[in-house]
C-alpha cells in the first residue's frame, strides 16, 4: 500500500477564530505528525466569492499563514500554501464543470445557508464544490479532514471524480475517502448560535488583553444572580471553558457553578485567563514571525513549488486524454 495523501484548506474570508481551531486547525496541526504526506492550504480563490477587497484578501491570506506557523504547522511535515500558487487547479475546476451536472450544484446546502446569510448569488459561489474538488482531487488525496459542515463538498468531489474516469475511461482521479473529524462539536459564539465570521460572534484566535476581555465579557448567559446555583452544562461560558480546561480545572469550576456564589463574571475571568495561557506560546511566536514576514512568503513560495509539482504531474495526462493542447 502506497502512501496516503492527506489534504485540508481553510478560507481566508476574515480573522480565524477559536471555533476554526478545535473544529479544523488542531486536527490539521496534529495530523501532521502522521506517516502520510500532507497538504494544507489557504483556498484564496474561494474567498473571492465572499470579498472584494484586495488588500483585505491579501493581508487576510499572510495573517492565516502567521495563524498556522504560530500554532505549530511545520513546513518540514506538510507542505504549505496558497491555492493560487497553483494555477492548475482552476483549469482541473473548469474540466470538472463540464461534466458535472447543474442539478449537483442546485442541491448544495452550504450555498443556500450563504445565500440565506446574505452572501449575493454569485456564479462562483454556486460552483464553490467543483472548486473545492479540484483542490481535492489535484492532488490524488486519499484523506480530507474536514467538519460536518463540508461532507457534502466531499460528496461531491467523489462523484466528480467517478464521473471524469468514467469519461475519459481511465483512473485519472483519485476517488477520497470520506473522513469527517468529529472530535469536536460545534463551539458557540459569544451569542449562544454556532461560532461563525459571518455571525459576527467570534472569539479570534489571537485577540489579546483588553480588546480579549471585552469579548469574553460578553458571552451571554441567562440571568441568574451571583449567589444562584448554576448549571453548568447549559451555559455557553462553560462550554467554552471545556475547550481550554483539564478535567480536574473543569470539575472544579462544574462544582463552583452548582454551589452558588459563584457568578458568571466569575466564570468569564475563569475562561479569559485559560484563553490567554492555552495560546500564549502561540501568540509570542506569531508576534515574532510578524516581524520576518520574508521567512512567511518563503514559507508560501516553497509550499506552493511542491504543491505545483504534484499538481502538474496528475494534469499532464489528464491534458492529453481531454486533448487540449499547451504550446508552451
Ligand atoms: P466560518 O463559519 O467562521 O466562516 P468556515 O466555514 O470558514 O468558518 O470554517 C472553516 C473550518 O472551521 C471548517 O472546517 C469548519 O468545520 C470549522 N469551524 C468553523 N466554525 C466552527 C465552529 N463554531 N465549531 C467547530 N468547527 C468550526
Ligand atoms: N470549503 C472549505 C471551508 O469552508 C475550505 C476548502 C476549500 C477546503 N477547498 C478545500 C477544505 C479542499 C478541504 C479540501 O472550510
Amino acid at each position: 500500500m502506497s502512501r496516503k495523501t492527506i489534504l485540508s484548506g481553510i478560507q481566508p474570508s476574515g480573522k480565524l477564530h477559536i471555533g476554526n481551531y478545535f473544529g479544523a486547525m488542531r486536527q490539521h496541526i496534529q495530523m501532521q505528525e502522521e506517516d502520510a504526506d500532507s497538504y494544507y492550504f489557504i483556498a484564496n480563490y474561494h474567498s473571492l466569492t465572499s470579498l472584494n477587497d484586495g488588500k483585505q484578501l491579501y493581508q487576510n491570506t499572510i495573517d492565516v499563514t502567521l495563524d498556522y506557523l504560530a500554532l505549530g504547522l511545520d513546513p518540514d511535515k506538510a507542505v504549505f500554501f496558497a491555492q493560487s500558487d497553483v494555477p492548475q487547479v482552476t483549469e482541473l475546476a473548469w474540466m470538472l464543470g463540464t461534466l458535472c451536472p447543474v442539478s449537483l450544484m442546485e442541491k448544495g446546502v452550504s450555498y443556500k445557508d450563504k445565500i440565506a446569510a446574505g452572501l449575493s448569488p454569485n456564479v462562483g459561489l454556486f460552483t464553490y464544490p467543483i472548486l473545492q474538488a479540484a483542490d481535492i482531487l489535484i492532488y490524488h488525496s486519499d484523506i480530507v479532514p474536514v467538519g460536518e459542515d463540508q461532507k457534502q463538498n466531499i460528496e461531491i468531489a467523489r462523484d466528480l471524480a467517478g464521473k471524469f474516469n468514467r469519461a475519459y475511461n481511465g483512473e485519472y482521479l483519485r476517488i477520497p475517502e470520506d473522513h469527517i473529524l468529529k472530535s469536536v462539536a460545534v463551539v458557540p459564539g459569544t451569542d449562544g448560535r454556532k461560532m461563525s465570521k459571518s455571525y459576527g460572534n467570534i472569539i479570534p484566535l489571537f485577540e489579546e488583553g483588553k480588546a480579549l476581555k471585552k469579548i469574553i465579557m460578553s458571552v451571554q448567559t441567562d440571568s441568574k444572580g451571583l449567589e444562584e446555583p448554576k448549571d453548568p452544562d447549559s451555559d455557553n461560558v462553560f462550554a467554552l471553558i471545556k475547550l481550554f480546561a483539564s478535567d480536574e480545572k473543569q470539575k472544579e469550576i462544574a462544582d463552583q457553578y452548582r454551589a452558588g456564589g459563584f457568578g458568571y463574571g466569575h466564570a468569564k475571568l475563569e475562561l479569559l485567563s485559560l484563553v490567554e495561557s492555552y495560546f500564549e506560546e502561540a501568540r509570542e511566536k506569531r508576534r515574532n514571525l510578524e516581524k520576518d514576514i520574508n521567512y512567511v512568503k518563503d514559507v508560501l513560495r516553497e509550499g506552493g513549488g511542491k504543491a505545483r509539482e504534484c499538481a502538474e504531474s496528475v494534469m499532464e495526462p489528464i491534458r492529453e486524454v481531454t486533448g487540449i493542447i499547451r504550446s508552451f
